[in-house]
């Protein structure tokens, strides 16, 4: 495999151009995507190689990222542990949520080798149809990011159910994180082996914990995950939404990259997180402006993050479907013609 810079960035060394992909970047705001989802559901797209290739080659192939990363969801692991998932106009709901101590030992521990075989082969059709021009990015959720989720029953503006669970079992609580923490190790090993070049772990909603708690219930977790998943080569990507609460425990943790929102301030993440690569960290909203405007703060980030060797452009959480692709054309084509050593 040639070195691509998006790998070398991520373990900090040397290269001409800061790479730059966006999470989300296979999905709603591409017509591609949506021409493809008007035949067949989100679920059954995620069980179709052929199509998981297609649409994750969909961005590459539009806007030049230097990185794919798998079509899949962070929440389809939970399915065999005995959760319906399905996907709504309204967001995600699961069933049945875990509300009771005794619910979390009925959820069943699984191997990840074989209840989601059919995304390790999605891994290696992707793989083929990818042909080494870019790397790809396997990905899961974080435990407490999951546990959020299952106990939820789905999203949550308020997350009240999942507060009442880790104040009032803390220890049932741990049991799950516990089991969500070894089927998550075990399932990025399963795509590295499968073929992913870097592995990312969504925390979407650690930052809604105190620090105190988040060295409870989130972070104990990510490192057994990654310590699962460790391997030669293969760079480890944490994203954490509400970042700058947790800085330096993150700088702590064994990972070659932590993803930042757009509330961080790079130069002082820069300062915590001495020794690893960063991702991030322009607000997604920020794209819904004029494209004199996303570009001139692409820049912003370009120029304080120039003399690091191990920067990641991307965004501070997802794209947003209604995105206006023009400017994604814009800010590909800044991050790219910017100069690193002018
Ligand atoms: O980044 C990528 O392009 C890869 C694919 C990917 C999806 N979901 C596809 C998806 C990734 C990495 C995810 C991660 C994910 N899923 C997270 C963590 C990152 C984040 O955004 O915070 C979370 C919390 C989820 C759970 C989830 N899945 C929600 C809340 C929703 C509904 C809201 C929404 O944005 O649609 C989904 C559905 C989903 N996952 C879609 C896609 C493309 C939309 C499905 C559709 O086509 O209708």
């Amino acid at each position: 495999m040639p070195e691509h810079d998006f790998i070398k960035a991520a373990f900090g060394q040397p290269h001409d151009r800061t790479p730059i992909w966006v999470m989300r970047q296979a999905g709603r705001y591409l017509p591609a995507y949506r021409a493809v989802r008007e035949k067949v559901s989100f679920a059954e797209l995620c069980r179709n190689p052929h199509l998981m290739a297609e649409v994750t080659r969909q961005p590459i192939d539009t806007f030049g990222f230097d990185a794919a990363i798998l079509f899949s969801d962070i929440l389809l692991p939970l399915e065999p542990m005995g959760i319906k998932v399905s996907y709504e106009e309204g967001g995600p709901t699961l069933h049945p949520a875990v509300r009771d101590p005794k619910d979390v030992l009925a959820l069943n521990a699984y191997d990840p080798g074989d209840k989601m075989a059919h995304v390790l082969e999605g891994i290696r059709e992707i793989k083929r149809r990818l042909n080494d021009v870019v790397p790809l990015i396997g990905f899961c959720g974080a435990p407490f990011t999951l546990a959020t989720y299952l106990v939820e029953g789905g999203g949550s503006a308020s997350f009240t159910e999942i507060k009442k669970f880790v104040y009032n079992h803390p220890r049932e609580a741990e049991t799950l994180l516990g089991k969500l923490a070894e089927i998550s190790g075990q399932y990025l090993k399963r795509q590295i082996e499968a073929g992913a070049d870097a592995v990312q772990l969504f925390d979407t909603w650690g930052g809604i914990l105190s620090p105190e708690f988040y060295r409870r219930f989130s972070l104990p977790y990510i490192k057994t995950v990654f310590d699962i998943c460790k391997t030669r080569g293969v760079p480890r990507i944490l994203y954490l939404n509400f970042t700058r609460p947790y800085l330096a425990d993150l700088a702590e943790l064994d990972c070659e990259v932590v993803s930042v929102d757009w509330r961080t301030d790079l130069t002082e993440a820069m300062r915590i997180l001495d020794g690893k690569a960063i991702q991030g960290n322009l607000d997604p909203h920020l794209l819904f402006g004029p494209g004199e405007l996303v570009r001139a703060e692409a820049l912003r980030i370009l120029e304080t993050t120039a003399k690091k060797d191990g920067f990641i452009f991307n965004l501070g959480h997802g794209i947003l479907p209604q995105t206006p692709t023009e400017n994604v054309r814009i800010l590909v084509e800044t991050v790219h013609s910017f100069k690193r050593f002018a």
